[in-house]
């Protein structure tokens, strides 16, 4: 059978790849504690499951790309509290199924390929979701190195012009995944400014916007010029719904019809029953406090003992990521493995790009008492 070279070309998603050595080690008898992939085992609080099982009706028919009124007002409202930005929930807001999908499909929207327009940036190390979309939609992806020395920020100096000109879409990621940095409000600012000059789209996953332990982290659409900024956020992290699939675009009324001529056809608009559980959820910040309590709890914890043992905190102050550098330069593989071997799942970064060599990533997404657990098993191992 004949499949599109694309697959091969694209290779195994990287948490599949971390997901056959945990198997091996499980079927040797290892008890995990999963650092890898960030989906929290602590989960969505009693009142959001409660508003999704009471939204459930006998007939649940096929929702509309365009999404419930009241969610994107709800959205809407929040942007305002949490941004102090004024969205207009009609025409500038489209609920996802997560911002995940959002991510992948985007480049098929924008980019222009017998127009010239053919190139995708992204960041490295990076969640991988918009790159590998943007290689399904035929561009061009040129990555751009996230470096601890420039605070995980990208150098847009390093851009050539030829390389602008054929841009349709550059991705900033901030609070970032891996890194845990953030973005100053001048990144956004200078990204625009490119982007006006060059005519392209800057898009700004911001899906850990709410998992910050110190200042709260600025959003790309408190631009003063945001034409050009396309937001993507979710309720996966802000209120621990992964498996929910729940997320917004918030963008131009011009990318937002654009959207909604993509989206009816591929049948990703988010269940009627979600949204209204997803009504609940941004219009509550009580859980997200306390989600935010229990991140700290478990970061201080973790890189207490980490630091102990010879780690450095080579990341930022946000994201549910801690990004350590190990000890005597050990390659993070073997760290990896060696972790693994006591129970211990860590990403080394290498898979999340060749930036990533050298640091291991924990996602702080197993429960208290278990990295308590953890925390004793690494005071050994680590
Ligand atoms: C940087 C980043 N963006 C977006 C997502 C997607 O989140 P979701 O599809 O669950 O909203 C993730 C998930 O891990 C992520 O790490």
């Amino acid at each position: 059978m004949r499949f599109s070279p694309i697959l091969t070309e694209l290779g195994v998603y990287p948490f599949s790849a971390l997901d056959a050595a945990k198997s091996r080690a499980e079927s040797k008898g290892v008890e995990l504690i999963d650092f890898g992939i960030g989906d929290p085992r602590e989960g969505a609080e009693p009142f959001i499951r409660d508003a999704l099982v009471n939204a459930l009706e006998d007939v649940a028919g096929y929702p509309r790309a365009a999404g419930l009124p009241e969610l994107r007002q709800a959205i809407a409202e929040w942007l305002s509290r949490r941004f102090a930005v004024d969205i207009d929930p009609e025409r500038e807001i489209v609920p996802t199924l997560g911002a995940k999908e959002a991510i992948f499909s985007f480049a098929q929207i924008v980019v222009d390929l017998p127009g010239g327009n053919d190139t995708v940036i992204v960041t490295e190390p990076g969640y991988p979701v918009a790159a590998r979309g943007a290689r399904v939609a035929g561009a061009r992806v040129v990555q751009l190195p996230l470096q601890r020395d420039r605070g995980h920020l990208p150098d847009l100096n390093a851009v050539s012009a030829k390389t602008w000109q054929r841009t349709a879409l550059l991705w900033l990621n901030y609070p970032n995944n891996p890194t845990g940095a953030c973005a100053p409000p001048s990144l956004y600012a200078e990204a625009l400014d490119l982007a006006e000059q060059h005519d392209f789209l800057v898009a700004s996953d911001e899906a850990y916007s709410e998992l910050f332990f110190g200042e709260p982290p600025a959003s790309g659409l408190q631009a003063p010029v945001r034409q050009r900024l396309v937001a993507f956020n979710s309720l996966s992290k802000r209120s621990s719904m992964t498996g929910y699939r729940t997320g917004f675009v918030a963008c131009d009324p011009t990318v937002a019809d654009a959207l909604r001529l993509y989206r009816p056809t591929v049948g990703t608009a988010p269940q009627e029953f979600v949204q209204r559980a997803a009504v609940t959820a941004w219009r509550d910040e009580g859980h997200v406090e306390r989600a935010r309590a229990r991140y700290r709890r478990k970061r201080e914890l973790l890189l207490d003992v980490l630091r102990g043992r010879g780690f450095q905190h080579a990341g930022g102050s946000a994201s549910m990521f801690l990004w350590m550098a190990p000890p005597d330069r050990e390659p993070a593989d073997q760290v990896a493995l060696r972790l693994l071997e006591s129970g211990i799942v860590v990403t080394p970064g290498g898979a999340l790009g060749p930036s990533g060599e050298g640091f291991v990533r924990f996602a702080l997404v197993p429960t208290e008492a278990e990295c308590a657990r953890a925390a004793a098993i690494l005071e050994e191992v680590a």
